[in-house]
């Protein structure tokens, strides 16, 4: 026999996109239950993209999640974009008055998931054999075997998939009227951690004859570092050494620069994929971040667009989920798919005009370095940049 809980809205997924839907939830009056496969220790310990939009920064406010990003995080006015050796620094504050954070995915996770212990939110981590079941029904669910390996059930008048990008949920959109938009990208980033000092104030987004690097941050001492590679090369066999001279041969300029290295405790390889899958509703079920769509991390899009989804999407769940009432959710895919395909052109152009590709013909290669000299030799290419990389304001889509 398993245990059954009855709540208004099963979120199926509790990374940032479902949390921040569970504490908006509860903020305005509504019960959920939030189950994930993973643990929090499991989640706590991914690495992944380290920057939030000025929009995001606010929702944390907002949504009363922390402020602890104003004594950890760093706020950035802007970015540098180096090409063949030469800074162009994009200044976010003076061409659209905003700023971004580096403030890491997991922190953002560590402060969600603390904000919904502290409200005694019921979220489930550790969970196993996950089922949905009725979807289609006025209380959907799921059954599912809790960590300590009691059977449950939750049933709710709502079902959220947040389940990220390898979503069970994403399937619960009838076939016959669903459409998967897809894209591959025929390299990939090598992923380091070092312990080593900042090599500058801001993110240096580096690229030259022998391909991109990122240059990202997490403290003081430790730092975050990205190379474009073949998906098939084993860089996980480079020494420290190879890695270093490679970061830095991406770099190299007349000014001087010069990286600032250390011990590398850390290496990940991250594909690139973009993925978008409409539609994002059908009847009492949503969908919400990764589950419905991916991009690629040039732009640090990911996490941001998961909480616009939740911007789209909490308010107007709150109400359908009081007055049991489907149509409350109307205008949700329409908000959050505009902001969606916005970053997935923002991604797509960020990675195409500073990724050389592996068979880049002459042609292609010049046509890149006029495509960024247009970009940061003028004010409107930069305001664009900047516009799209500190994120949307809000009035424009209806979030
Ligand atoms: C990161 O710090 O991990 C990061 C920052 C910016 C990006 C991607 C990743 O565009």
């Amino acid at each position: 026999m398993s245990e059954t809980t009855r709540t208004q809205v099963v979120i199926v997924g509790a990374g940032p996109a479902g949390l921040m839907i569970s504490q908006m939830l509860a903020n305005r009056g509504v019960d959920s239950v939030a189950i994930d496969i993973r643990t929090r220790e499991e989640i706590e310990n991914t690495h992944r993209a380290g920057i939030l939009e000025a929009q995001a920064i606010k929702m944390m406010d907002a949504e009363n999640v922390s402020d602890r990003y104003k004594t950890d995080g760093y706020e950035h006015d802007g970015t540098i974009i180096r090409v063949n050796g030469v800074s162009h620094r994009i200044n976010f504050k003076e061409l659209v008055g905003e700023s971004v954070w580096l403030y890491p995915q997991t922190d953002v996770f560590i402060d969600l998931a603390n904000a919904r212990q502290k409200a005694q939110g019921d979220v489930r981590f550790g969970v196993s054999d996950v089922e949905v079941v009725d979807p289609y029904s006025d209380n959907p669910g799921v059954k599912f075997v809790d960590a300590d390996g009691n059977a449950q059930e939750v049933r709710g008048d709502f079902l959220v998939g947040s389940d990220g990008s390898r979503s069970i949920c994403r399937f619960l959109i009838p076939e016959e009227g669903r459409t998967q938009f897809f894209r591959e990208y025929p390299f990939a980033w090598f992923g380091i951690m070092a312990e080593a000092p900042m090599s500058a104030d801001e993110l240096i987004y580096a690229t030259n004859e022998r391909g991109f690097a990122l240059i990202s941050q997490r403290t003081e001492s430790i730092q975050r570092m990205y190379l474009q590679c073949n998906p098939s090369d084993d860089m996980y066999q480079w020494s420290e050494d190879q890695l270093w001279e490679e970061f830095q041969s991406r770099l190299e300029g007349s000014d001087g620069f010069q990286l600032k290295t250390g011990k590398i405790f850390e290496r990940t390889l991250l594909p690139f994929r973009s993925f978008v899958q409409e539609p994002m509703q059908h009847g009492r079920i949503v969908l919400a971040g990764d589950a419905a769509h991916t991009v690629p991390p040039t732009g640090a899009r990911g996490l941001n667009l998961a909480l616009s989804d939740a911007r789209a999407l909490g308010e107007r769940l709150a109400a359908a989920a009081k007055g049991n009432d489907v149509s409350k959710l109307d205008g949700y895919q329409e908000a959050a798919l505009k902001r969606i395909w916005r970053a997935q052109n923002f991604s797509y152009w960020m990675t195409t005009m500073m990724h050389s590709l592996p068979d880049e013909n002459p042609y292609d290669y010049k046509r890149r370095q006029g495509e960024l000299e247009m970009v940061l030799g003028h004010k409107s290419g930069q305001t664009h940049l900047a516009e799209a990389y500190s994120g949307w304001p809000n009035e424009e889509d209806g979030l």
